[in-house]
């Protein structure tokens, strides 16, 4: 049996730059006590660990009324501009971990919005990274999150629009949802801000899910790049599995099977991806 891990599986740039942030405070004795903005990753043994650790994750900027020292991390999803304002008026130390491919759509949806384009942003409209997006826009904003909800899309066609992408977007669906843009005749500038880490992990587990025999991705039930990265091995390898830890897998190998493949969406620690092989080698 041949057990291949992607290379570009679990912790990216800015997670992990994120996840150290965190660490780098707790060590720093002049912190107080640290907050995160939401669970800095979508992964429990992090969050679990950080919490050992004296890190609590607040929700809302109210959580903090009373509390005179501190840092608040803002994890590397970014947040919202109110919220970002807020916690600058609670005094207290606050670290911005947003990843910078994060702040360039900010910044994207910004300047075009103050030119009086309209935006488009492709991802979900419920998704922290996409409302932290939205925040950004001085005018008209509207979430697409796909191809169906492109085709439904009936707004001014003399509008001037800028479109960008939630940076975790499924590419494939990304093409398909601007082309439909394209067809209907709008008048749209396409910035795809897709980032490269999540890029590469999608090609590279496409193309290990079009020929393995069964698939593994690793990731948190509520991490969006997870859910999609098994949304694309899941299109291309029937037998695919979606695991948080090694406790969830149940696998069961066809008999045929030479092949497995094995990839982790952007907030998984890379000791989980390696139990994980190391347990499909030992018993296969
Ligand atoms: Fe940043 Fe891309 Fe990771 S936007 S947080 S490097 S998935």
């Amino acid at each position: 049996m041949e057990v291949v891990v992607a290379e570009h599986a679990g912790f990216c740039f800015g997670v992990t730059k994120a996840v150290e942030t965190v660490y780098d405070r707790i060590k720093d004795k002049d912190a107080g006590n640290i907050y995160t903005y939401g669970p800095i990753i979508h992964n429990e043994t992090v969050v679990g660990d950080l919490e050992k650790k004296g890190v609590k994750v607040i929700e809302s900027p109210e959580e903090l009324k009373g509390i005179e020292k501190g840092t608040v991390v803002i994890r590397s999803h970014g947040v919202t501009r109110d919220i970002q304002k807020e916690l600058e008026k609670t005094g207290l130390s606050i670290v911005d971990a947003t990843c910078p491919f994060v702040k360039r759509i900010h910044k994207i949806v910004e300047e075009e919005s103050s030119k009086g384009k309209s935006i488009i942003v492709v991802g979900s409209a419920n998704h922290p990274e996409v409302e932290g997006i939205v925040s950004f826009a001085s005018g008209p904003v509207y979430v697409i999150d796909g191809p169906e909800s492109a085709l439904k899309f009936k707004e001014n066609k003399e509008t001037e629009y800028t479109l960008v992408s939630q940076t975790t977007f499924n590419r494939n669906k990304f093409q398909e949802t601007v082309e439909i843009f394209k067809n209907n005749g709008y008048n749209i500038n396409i910035v795809n801000t897709i980032c490269n880490a999540t890029d590469e992990r999608q090609s590279e587990a496409q193309e290990i899910a079009s020929r393995a025999d069964v698939m593994i991705v690793i990731g948190g039930t509520h991490s969006s790049n997870s859910r999609k990265l098994y949304e694309i091995c899941s299109e291309r390898c029937e037998n695919t599995y979606f695991i948080q830890t090694l406790d969830d897998l149940d696998l069961e190998l066809p008999e045929s099977a030479v092949l497995v493949g094995i990839t982790a969406g952007a907030s998984t620690p890379k000791n989980i991806i390696e139990e994980v092989r190391n347990y499909v080698r030992t018993n296969f």
